[in-house]
């Protein structure tokens, strides 16, 4: 397919013919850990204590150091500048993909889940998936960024469906989803609507085919604005990496959870998780403000500023 909206040709699995296409896959099946064995998590569940459902008012609390100054660093008498540091070449030979991978998702932490309805190119299958590699990147225009992952075998539906149909809703995660959602990143085979298998309800949808999650607080219609496919980075059996850009065609916001003017959500209403590493997740249960400072308001009032001020090389 010669579709412009995507920026490098799309060239999966070498040209090997499918016996050995076959085989490379069922080994790259053999050697991915990314899903790991659940073992007996019921019992390790079990011994922690319930999850607090009573919905208390998100605390409010002052910031860690509210009389910081300018230059003062991390203010712990510098035991945070002395750490040392260990270099890690991602692509070392003995170093294994699954390394990557946990190191990542546990250092770039918390990222918000991004779930994301799409129909197939046929529009007979629905498909639901969560994806952290995830981020609005932009408001004006309102713009969107996932990561989609190699993995054994086929990309994943998600991405086949925003390559075939260009179309997709965004839908956010509150707490009280999670077990829903997390029951759609199941690996269901194509032609699966994973819909079913979560129980959530559809809502209509104004500029896009696919529907939208009617208990998400904030949902999102877009449509593809670019592709990228990381074609250097096939491996033999694996689907091919890829990144798809999105830009905002409507949104449709709770009633009760946003203000007269549309233009601020309720984080108590939103109860928004961040995945965290590992197969853990982390609550918003205690928020602090930080005002954004102006040059002009703050350098006559700071020694350090405006010492800098007076310093400044000239460059334009
Ligand atoms: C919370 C969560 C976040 C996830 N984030 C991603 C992600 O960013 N990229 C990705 O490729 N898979 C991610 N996954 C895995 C996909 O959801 C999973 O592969 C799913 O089966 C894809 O569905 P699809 O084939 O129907 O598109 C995530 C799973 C969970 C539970």
């Amino acid at each position: 397919m010669n579709d412009p909206r995507v920026s490098s040709s799309s060239a999966a699995v070498a040209a090997t013919g499918p016996e050995k296409n076959n085989t490379a896959t069922a080994s790259a099946e053999a050697n991915y850990q990314i899903i790991a064995e659940v073992g007996d998590f019921d019992s390790i569940q079990a011994k922690r204590p319930d999850f607090d459902h009573s919905n208390r008012p998100i605390e409010v609390t002052k910031s860690p150091n509210p009389n910081w100054e300018y230059g003062q660093g991390v203010p712990d008498s510098g035991a945070s500048a002395t750490k040392k540091h260990r270099e890690i070449d991602p692509y070392a030979p003995d170093r294994p993909m699954i390394n990557n991978y946990h190191l990542l998702i546990s250092g770039i932490a918390p990222r918000p889940i991004g779930f994301l309805s799409t129909v197939s190119g046929d529009g007979k299958t629905k498909n639901l998936a969560p994806f952290s590699y995830f981020q609005v990147i932009d408001h004006d225009p309102p713009m969107f960024i996932v990561g989609f992952s190699s993995r054994p075998g086929r990309v994943k539906d998600t991405f086949r469906n925003l390559k075939e149909t260009g179309e997709v809703v965004i839908n956010t995660v509150s707490e009280s989803m999670i077990e829903a959602v997390n029951a759609t990143s199941i690996d269901a085979p194509y032609g699966v609507s994973e819909w079913e298998i979560s129980g959530l309800h559809e809502a209509p949808t104004t500029t896009v085919k696919p529907g939208r999650v009617q208990e998400s607080v904030f949902s999102i219609e877009g449509l593809v604005v670019d592709i990228k496919e990381f074609e250097d980075h096939v491996k033999p059996g694996m689907s091919i990496a890829s990144l798809v850009l999105i830009r905002a065609t409507r949104f449709w916001v709770q009633e009760d959870a946003v203000d007269a003017e549309f233009r601020h959500i309720d984080l108590n209403k939103l109860r928004p998780l961040g995945q965290l590493g590992g197969v853990s997740y982390g609550r918003v249960t205690s928020i602090f403000e930080l005002p954004r400072r102006r040059w002009k308001d703050e350098y006559s009032q700071s020694e350090l500023l405006t010492k800098l001020e007076g310093s400044k090389t000239e460059t334009k």
